[in-house]
């Protein structure tokens, strides 16, 4: 059987589906990586904003680039890929989308059983009181206060030195340690995450299926690797009815 056939057959029968996505799978909506000359903001890199101690140090600076950030997001919608992971979701007993992205184009997309592992660009945290809140203001008036105690907002998001929430780990390894086929769409592998969360599905007899536009450091730990754009690939995988 052909590779693709063959792979949507895997599928099709699965009653359980764990999906990992990454940034790939947003490449194909236009959203800037975080790496690269388009990640670039008034010559800061991620790493250097992305963090607890820039927003010790300014927080305004920290908002003003997640205002650069939620500005070219908002203008963006979601690919054929997010779109076959909805209709995937809608035909599966048990679905799960674990996704490292932050754009929110899952949700915008329609998908619903969602695990935002480092955030959403579009919620914001509580510094005094912890409430997490959806915010969609383009911009964000600087600096954001909370509703509720007043206290300093932060953009909901996991930054370079934050550990994951427990909660969300745990419920992504319950799914993992359960599913019968994980997709891994568009993820480096650059963050262990990825090869941790595909070694506990390969551990407990998933089919792995791999699509990326290259090879990455996880290719060798699963069983099918599927070269391609996303948007271009997952809408193969999906029976159309
Ligand atoms: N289709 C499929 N895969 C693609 C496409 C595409 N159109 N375009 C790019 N890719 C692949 C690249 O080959 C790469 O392997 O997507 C991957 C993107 O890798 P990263 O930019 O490292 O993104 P990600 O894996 O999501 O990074 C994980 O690191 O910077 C942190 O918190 C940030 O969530 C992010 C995390």
């Amino acid at each position: 059987m052909e590779k693709t056939a063959r792979i949507r057959s895997r599928i099709s029968n699965a009653s359980s589906i764990a999906v990992l996505t990454g940034a790939g799978i947003s490449a194909d909506s236009g959203v800037p990586t975080f790496r690269g000359q388009d990640g670039l903001w008034r010559n800061f890199k991620a790493e250097e904003l992305a963090t607890p101690d820039a927003f010790r140090r300014d927080p305004g600076l920290v908002w003003e680039w997640y205002n650069w950030r939620r500005e070219i997001i908002a203008t963006k919608n979601p690919n054929a890929a997010h779109h076959a992971l909805v209709k995937l979701e809608r035909h599966a007993q048990s679905f799960i989308l674990i996704t490292q992205n932050v754009d929110g184009l899952h949700g915008k997309a329609g998908s619903k059983n969602i695990t935002e592992i480092h955030g959403n660009i579009w919620k914001t945290r509580c510094t005094a009181c912890g409430d997490i809140s959806h915010n969609f203001d383009v911009p964000i008036s600087i600096l954001p206060h909370c509703k509720k105690c007043n206290g300093l907002l932060r953009p909901h998001i996991v930054w370079f030195g934050e550990s994951l929430d427990p909660a969300d780990i745990k419920q992504s390894m319950d799914a993992l340690h359960t599913c019968e086929v994980l997709l891994v769409i568009g993820t480096s592998g650059i963050v262990q995450l990825a090869a941790s969360f595909i070694s506990a599905a390969k551990g407990a007899g998933a089919y792995v299926v791999e699509i990326n536009i290259e090879e990455t450091p996880n290719s060798y730990l699963v069983d099918e690797v599927l070269a391609g754009r996303a948007s271009d690939v997952v809408p193969l995988l999906v029976n159309r009815d």
